[in-house]
């Protein structure tokens, strides 16, 4: 399914499109709280243009970010995008003016979203387009939102279809009704909750690309005290978030990453864990370290 690189192998996303493992997650490119613009506009574009360089061919973003904000950075840095180069979006919400996440996923609104991304982006079809689940909404069912993408896909608007937040049944319900590329859910080193919908993509050949790879701000979370990922990032001379990604690799091979940054750096030590390769007694020690479907403090 995948073959090798410095970014992790490639994976076949759809028809024409093939992506390193190894991509950017650009949400940390907006201002606090993913709201507002940043505070260095100059060094989010910086970010960006470095991920190029760097080989990355995957950026995950949304007009949720900002909003509208890392989209209209993406376009000023990047566009003309290179050729087979994959932006993947998301839909199914919008921010009001207290920077909330509300639900905006009647077939119409999907539909404008679709547009008002291929606007900003500056482009005639999005490679990969996720519905962002955002709970039971009265009137409207989750068959009637996977329809609306179904069918701006048969309009030449959209590559491929992805899913992000679902629930196993909405997954299953989903593939009934349209071909679903990749599917977007927590999981990470401490967070394993997603295991099973993991599964069921590797199984269905899809993509699952997990958000918050790095815990969100791994130099902070729980995982940094844990001496066997200590003891792991030391032996390679590696950092904890780093190694928390190649274990991600190791995970599955339709596992694709999207850790968020918005510093040059952590980006290049990010994108580098594409080449740091654990011996299967490494592994093993991190995979004992939270049991799949739970989390750290469930674990202890
Ligand atoms: N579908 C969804 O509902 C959903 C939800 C959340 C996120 N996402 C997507 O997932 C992507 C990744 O999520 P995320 O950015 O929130 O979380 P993340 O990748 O787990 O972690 C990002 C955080 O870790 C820090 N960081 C990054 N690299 C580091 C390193 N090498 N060492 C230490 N700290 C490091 C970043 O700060 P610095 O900026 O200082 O590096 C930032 O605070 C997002 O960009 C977004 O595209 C999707």
């Amino acid at each position: 399914m995948t073959t090798a690189n410095a970014l992790g192998g490639r994976f076949p996303l759809g028809p024409g499109l093939e992506i390193n493992r190894v991509g950017f997650g650009a949400m940390q490119l907006a201002g606090p709280g993913v709201f507002g613009p940043p505070a260095d506009r100059e060094a989010a574009i910086a970010v960006l243009r470095r991920a190029v360089e760097l080989g990355i061919d995957h950026i995950d973003t949304s007009d949720f970010y900002g909003p509208w904000v890392v989209n209209e950075l993406i376009a000023e840095a990047l566009h003309p995008y290179e050729a087979n180069f994959v932006v993947a979006t998301k839909i199914g919400a919008y921010r009001d003016d207290q920077a909330n996440w509300l639900p905006l996923n009647h077939p119409a609104a999907l539909r404008s979203q679709v547009h008002d991304n291929l606007r900003r982006l500056r482009t005639d079809v999005l490679d990969l387009v996720y519905l962002r689940d955002m709970g039971p909404q009265e009137g409207i069912t989750f068959a009637d939102q996977v329809g609306a993408l179904h069918d701006l896909k048969q309009q030449g608007l959209i590559r491929t279809i992805g899913l992000s937040n679902v629930e196993l049944g909405h997954y299953a319900e989903a593939r009934e009704i349209t071909e679903i590329a990749s599917v977007q859910n927590l999981y990470n080193v401490v967070n394993r909750t997603a295991a099973t919908l993991l599964d069921a993509t590797t199984e269905a050949g899809a993509a699952f690309v997990p958000f918050f790879p790095l815990g969100s701000g791994f130099a902070d979370s729980r995982a940094r005290g844990d001496e066997d990922l200590k003891a792991i990032a030391e032996a390679h001379g590696a950092t904890q978030a780093q190694v928390s990604l190649a274990w991600l690799l190791r995970r599955a091979s339709n596992v694709l990453l999207i850790p968020g940054t918005s510093s040059v750096a952590h980006l290049e030590e990010n994108t580098a864990a594409g080449t740091l390769a654990l011996d299967d007694s490494e592994v093993a020690r991190l995979d004992a370290l939270v049991a799949e479907g739970e989390t750290l403090e469930e674990a202890h």
